[in-house]
């Protein structure tokens, strides 16, 4: 049995404790995702903490967790957004936060989302290659206007972590090369409309090793110190997100060593630092309940069919992910190793593997942990299943900060065209 305080490994406690638990399953039914608000404002503030008081702006990665309750409680606590669509802006908009704290990135915007993004004068956009950087030239002159911007660089470096969620590397699609950003902040400062301002990197996501982002750091540092030799003075270093968070046993990065890398590789650079934390912010801080249905045994393989699936929490299924399963009833009786799946037509809807657990009856509620972050925001309604209800625990108090989806929402988009 592993020691799980010594390992740190997530447990149930505080206002994520069974009572609070079993009582929201009870009060909102399942599947549900609930999450630790107090949980959300001690992360954000032990990040801004572990900076101490550099210039620097926290912006939530929003495709963590959108719901509009989370930005709004992050806004209240100064944090800016960083967004991948409009979308996102109008969700850190309506949240609360101020234009002037977002910043826009992804791969390929289209013209209406670069438009409204400078209308609504955001603080920059990231550009992620040349093609982007005209067209946003362009689209600015039409507008006549001026279009801050930020270029993400990509520094070739291996972040460690699942292939799907690492980015740094030339073969991955995102940014430019360090030698193109530096013909492209030639351009750009050449330019009537473009203002560029900053410098960006993001490597990858779940990172639990410090070096590749200090390694990474240190080539954009140098990048924007040629910059500043050719009279191009950028105001912000952006770092990106990444940082990992413990979902079993692995070591978190340690903010404050994250910090003092990113401060060290800074030195004689007067920026503001940026960074795009969603996972460290709302990760932990989020569990999914899901109502056990039925146990069968196939052979030899037992399984525990629950109502959660795959749809509402896909990282299992599409990462091999591991979460902690908890039942919230008396875990001291005997138990057995069992797969917990949900009721989806497919052998990849699980939601854990040889999970060891006791006798479960129909009714029983498992609590999932680790989840506060890319669970409901990349839920789907596969085999038409309606999206799960959201709640918020702060301190110690329940409340719905998402209506479960019914089957009527769910058709209204196609009804009329029966
Ligand atoms: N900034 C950029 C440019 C990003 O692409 C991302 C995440 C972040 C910030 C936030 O990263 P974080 O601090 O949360 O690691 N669905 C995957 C994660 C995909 C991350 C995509 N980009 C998962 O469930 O693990």
């Amino acid at each position: 049995m592993k020691d799980t305080k010594a390992l740190n490994i997530p447990t149930l406690s505080g206002n994520l404790c069974n009572q609070n638990l079993l009582q929201a399953a009870q009060q909102f039914q399942t599947p549900l995702f609930v999450y630790d608000f107090n949980q959300i404002a001690q992360k954000y503030e032990q990040l801004k903490l572990a900076f101490g008081g550099r210039k620097m702006l926290i912006c939530y990665a929003l495709k963590a967790n959108s719901n509009l309750s989370v930005i709004k409680k992050l806004a209240t606590l100064e944090s800016g957004a960083d967004c991948v669509s409009l979308g996102e802006i109008k969700r850190s908009i309506i949240a609360g936060i101020p234009a002037y704290k977002i910043i826009y990135s992804g791969v390929g915007k289209q013209d209406y989302e670069i438009q409204e993004a400078l209308k609504i004068g955001i603080l920059f956009i990231n550009i992620e290659s040349k093609e982007e950087l005209l067209r946003i030239e362009k689209i600015a002159k039409t507008m006549n206007i001026n279009a801050r911007i930020s270029i993400r660089v990509n520094p070739d470096i291996n972040a460690q972590t699942h292939p799907y969620i690492s980015t740094g590397l030339k073969e991955n699609k995102f940014g430019v090369s360090i030698e193109e950003a530096k013909s492209l902040y030639l351009y750009a400062h050449n330019s009537k409309v473009l203002e560029p301002i900053g410098i960006h990197f993001h490597i990858g996501s779940q990172l639990t090793k410090l070096t590749p982002i200090e390694e990474s750091a240190q080539k954009i540092a140098s990048l924007a110190h040629s910059l500043l030799a050719l009279k191009i003075n950028l105001k912000f270093f952006d770092i990106g997100g990444g940082i990992g968070i413990t979902y079993n046993d692995e070591t978190a990065i340690n903010p404050y060593d994250y910090a003092q890398a990113i401060l060290e590789t800074l030195r004689g650079l007067d920026m503001t630092i940026i960074c795009e934390p969603g996972r460290f912010i709302v990760g932990n801080s989020g569990v999914f309940l899901t109502k056990v249905l039925l146990e069968k045994e196939n052979q030899d393989k037992r399984f525990i069919i629950v109502d959660g699936a795959m749809n509402d929490l896909i990282r299992p299924s599409l990462y091999n992910a591991y979460h902690q399963i908890i039942p919230l009833k008396d875990t001291k009786a005997h138990q057995s190793l069992a797969d917990v799946v949900g009721p989806i037509c497919e052998s990849g809807d699980y939601l854990g593997k040889n999970i060891a657990l006791p006798k479960l009856e129909r009714g029983d509620i498992l609590a999932i942990l680790s989840v506060g972050a890319y669970g409901f925001s990349m839920s789907s309604n596969y085999n038409t299943r309606t999206k799960c209800a959201e709640v918020a625990i702060e301190d110690g108090k329940l409340r719905l900060i998402r209506k479960r989806e019914s089957f009527e929402d769910l058709i209204a988009l196609e009804k009329d065209y029966l």
